[in-house]
């Protein structure tokens, strides 16, 4: 399907994954409105993405705050018309064992990883209903399907977003929105790299490759078959692992 001029909030867009799945949203020249922290960033990425014909709007802030979320919204209606696909792929990972996991870690991580997209796909859903391609696409982890050590925190935070994925799937798939998930192993980007400095760029995946399967989804948006959710592992880990 055409995409061109249909509209996309991506949060994380400051990062590795969020920024590669702007870039491939401007080739497809969707609007977009882009968010992280770093307003320095998006502006760049922005500038970047507008060079490819994309119409894009940087909106830097926190996502975990409420009334940063509903401006989100309000800015991609106001600006662009429309809201169609929401991209959550803000995150963050913390490498720890489980017993010196504070309250605080635990919150800040649950707060970002699972309730945030939680409340932006809420806030958004009034707009998508207005949508004839109503998108959804959750970037969770193979995380969310396994228990590795030392990210007992983090595996929580991507059960839930996956959870609760599932869940609005099934409540909306009648309305024709559709909520995908796309769950990668490791991705070179200042996450991995922090988290997993010994992975070097041949043996992980690229955060393009992570775009890819974003666009895709967006491809396939009119078939009649449907990709729920898409696990990807990086090349040096054993297949079905
Ligand atoms: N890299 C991997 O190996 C891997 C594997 C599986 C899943 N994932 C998932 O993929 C997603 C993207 O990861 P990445 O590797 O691209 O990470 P990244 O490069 O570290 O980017 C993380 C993004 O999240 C944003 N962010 C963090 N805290 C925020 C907050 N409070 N409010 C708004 N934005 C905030 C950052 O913005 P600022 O930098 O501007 O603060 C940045 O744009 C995450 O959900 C991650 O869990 C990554």
């Amino acid at each position: 399907m055409n995409w061109k001029g249909k509209t996309a909030i991506v949060t994380g867009a400051s990062g590795g994954i969020g920024s590669a799945v702007c870039e491939k949203l401007a080739s497809l020249q969707m609007n977009q409105v882009i968010t992280g922290r770093k307003m320095d960033v998006l502006e760049k990425l922005s500038a970047k993405a507008c060079g490819l014909g994309a119409e894009v709007m940087a909106c830097a802030g926190d996502v975990t705050d409420s009334a940063f979320r509903k401006s989100l919204v309000q800015n991609a209606v106001e600006r662009f018309g429309s809201l169609d696909v929401v991209i959550n792929c803000a995150g963050i990972a913390q490498n720890q064992h489980f017993e010196e996991v504070t309250e605080e870690d635990y919150d800040r991580i649950m707060n970002l990883n699972a309730k945030a997209p939680y409340f932006l796909c809420q806030t958004a859903l009034p707009e998508l209903r207005k949508s004839s391609c109503a998108t959804i696409i959750n970037i969770t982890s193979v995380v969310a399907h396994k228990g590795y050590p030392f990210q007992s925190a983090y595996a929580a935070s991507k059960h839930a977003l996956a959870g609760f994925s599932k869940s609005l799937a099934n409540e909306v798939y009648k309305e024709n929105i559709r909520v995908h998930l796309i769950s990668p192993g490791g991705v070179y980007t200042p996450m991995v790299a922090l988290a997993r400095p010994d992975l070097t760029p041949d043996m992980v995946s690229l955060p393009e490759d992570i775009a890819n399967i974003a666009a895709f989804y967006l491809e396939m948006r009119d078939a009649n078959a449907i990709v729920d959710e898409i696990q990807v592992h990086r090349s040096g880990k054993e297949p079905f692992a």
